[in-house]
Order: C-alpha cells, then structure tokens, then sequence
C-alpha cells in the first residue's frame, strides 16, 4: 500500500476472524517492529505473541471490555525493559517512548498487509506482568490483538490540524 494510504485507512480493529496469520506475513510484520528507532538505538523492547489459550487466558483475565479480543487468533504483548534503556537527563527511562514507537510500526506494517490491531492500555499492568511471570526490568507498555478484521469500525473524529499545530 501506499504510506498515506496505509496511514488513512489504518483503524482500530474490534473484531476479528480466526483465520490463522502465516508466519512469512508476521516475520514481515516484525521486522517493522525490528527496525524502529530507540534512544541510542538500545532497542529496550520485547513482543510477546500469545497464540495459544492458555497465555491468551491470562490477558481476558485482565482486559474484559471487549469479547473482540477472543476472537483475536493472537495478542502481542508489548514490553519495555526499563533498565537496560536510555534515560532523559531528569534520570526517567525512555522505555516507553521507544516501545511505543516500535509498537506503532507494527499496528502500520500489519495494517498494510491487511491485518487488524487496536492498541489496549485499559488493563492493570502490574497484575498482567504478574501473571505472565516477568522479571521486574520489564514493563508491559501495551498489548493488541492481531488477525484478520471483521466486522465495522468505529466513526473516525480528529482535531482540525489548526488546533494541534502552531507555527512559530
Ligand atoms: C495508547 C493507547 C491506548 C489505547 N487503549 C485502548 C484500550 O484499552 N481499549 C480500546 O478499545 N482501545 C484503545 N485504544 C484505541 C483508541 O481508542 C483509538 O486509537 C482511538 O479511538 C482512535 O481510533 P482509531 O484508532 O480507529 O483511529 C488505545 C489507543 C492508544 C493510542
């Protein structure tokens, strides 16, 4: 696809098919996430793909708005290592700004090959990275699903770009 085109019909995705995703696809997928800038290029990052019910379990336990994410045939757990990554000069960790952006490659190169993924934050992230057994340098930043959409999307709303862009 084209980038503005893959920018403009990028969607959060609420519903899904439990066509299976090829793994030639997802490699392509992740090698998006791969490439993405960090701060000093310390790629503090690590993508969990729960494909199977039991890890999936774990996550409706913690994020039950929406049956949607069940249908999901993956959910990628985004984590963000906060010791091993850069810190700003008031000592905060860049983590999250790096895992974030790499997260964002991917919801754009899965939404080029035709794949589906909304972002998810509303859940208790202690309570996941307990349950998910991980050590105590890593933050779960985020999660999304991820497969093959299905069904409509919400209205889509922005600002005016006079509202978020001033020139000076
Ligand atoms: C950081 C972040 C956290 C989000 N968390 C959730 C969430 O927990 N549940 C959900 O359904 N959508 C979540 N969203 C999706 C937003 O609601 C969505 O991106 C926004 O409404 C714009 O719609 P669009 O992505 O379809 O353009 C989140 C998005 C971002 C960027």
């Amino acid at each position: 696809m084209e980038f503005h085109d893959v920018l403009k019909t990028r969607r959060s995705i609420r519903g899904f098919k439990p066509d299976p995703v090829s793994q030639e696809l997802l490699d392509r997928v992740f090698e998006a996430v791969r490439i993405a800038p960090s701060a000093c290029n310390l790629q503090p990052w690590k993508f969990l793909v729960l494909r199977t019910p039991e890890p999936k379990a774990l996550v409706y336990e913690v994020y039950n708005r929406g049956a949607w994410l069940r249908e999901a045939p993956m959910i990628v757990v985004a984590l963000g290592n906060r010791k091993t990554a850069w810190k700003r000069l008031d000592g905060t960790s860049a983590h999250v700004i790096d895992v974030s952006i790499a997260m964002e490659h991917l919801v754009l190169a899965a939404a080029n090959e035709g794949l589906g993924t909304c972002w998810i934050c509303a859940f208790d992230q202690a309570q996941l990275h307990h349950k998910l057994g991980l050590s105590s340098e890593w933050d779960v930043v985020a999660m999304t699903p991820l497969g093959y959409p299905d069904g409509e999307v919400r209205p889509f709303s922005r600002k005016a770009l006079a509202e978020i862009v001033e020139y000076r």
